[in-house]
């Protein structure tokens, strides 16, 4: 299990798009401090969500949460310093596209902001051996990415433990994060597995009681 203490990370693609605020200020109000945001290029996945003006606009509006950037995209290299300055905290690229992947992991720090890595489900771990050592958050997807609302991928589960025996091997301090079908019973098998970092999007939304909902998973 992860030594460090469990973040969830609503992620905003579940929320309701024509009240953006609202949907945000949900998490707030439930007492977290994380934003999960969803950017899907229609390339990378069949899918399009929103762009580097949705987060600005969410800063203008005075949203203080951190700024998880989940980057779905075939070309993210081109998009980083948008994000950046559009007020992402951190930024996840995805392991799978062809771009120079520590070239752009250097540039998210440059821009003052964590980075990620991704990987999704048919990607085996060996794949981010070459830049773990230059990531802070390693990002296991548990679905295929492209929607919300699909079923928890039960499969992923040796891959977080192979990431999580590597970060203890070698001493290393990324998070490790998890993405997609994620709610109390699944965060609890991902958090054994290693895991220390659990969006929801449907679950989150969907829960009656917000508080009562983060108490359960701040217990995991
Ligand atoms: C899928 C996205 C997820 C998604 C999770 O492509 O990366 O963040 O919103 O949604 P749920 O929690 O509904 O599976
Ligand atoms: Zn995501």
């Amino acid at each position: 299990m992860s030594a460090l203490s469990p973040i969830l990370a609503p992620s905003l693609l579940a929320g309701d798009h024509a009240n953006l605020a609202a949907s945000v200020s949900r998490v707030a109000d439930a007492g977290l401090d994380w934003l999960h945001l969803d950017l899907m290029d229609g390339h990378f996945v069949p899918n399009l969500t929103f762009g580097p003006e949705t987060l600005a606009a969410l800063r203008r509006a005075g949203c203080r949460l951190f700024f998880d950037t989940h980057l779905m995209l075939a070309e993210p290299h081109r998009y980083i310093d948008a994000f950046a300055k559009a007020g992402a905290n951190l930024i996840s690229v995805h392991i799978e596209p062809s771009c120079d992947h520590a070239a752009t992991l250097a540039r998210i720090r440059q821009l003052g902001c964590q980075n990620g890595i991704v990987l999704n489900p048919g990607t085996p771990a060996e794949a981010i051996l070459p830049v773990l050592d230059q990531v802070d958050l390693v990002l296991v997807m548990t679905v295929q990415p492209g929607f919300g609302g699909q079923p928890f991928r039960r499969d992923m589960l040796p891959k977080l433990r192979q990431i999580d025996t590597w970060r203890r091997q070698r001493g290393l301090k990324f998070r490790l994060e998890v993405d997609g079908g994620i709610d109390l019973a699944t965060g609890r098998e991902c958090r054994e597995a290693g895991a220390d970092t659990f969006v929801a999007g449907t679950s989150f939304y969907k829960a009656t009681d917000a508080r009562e909902f983060v108490a359960s998973f701040a217990g995991l």
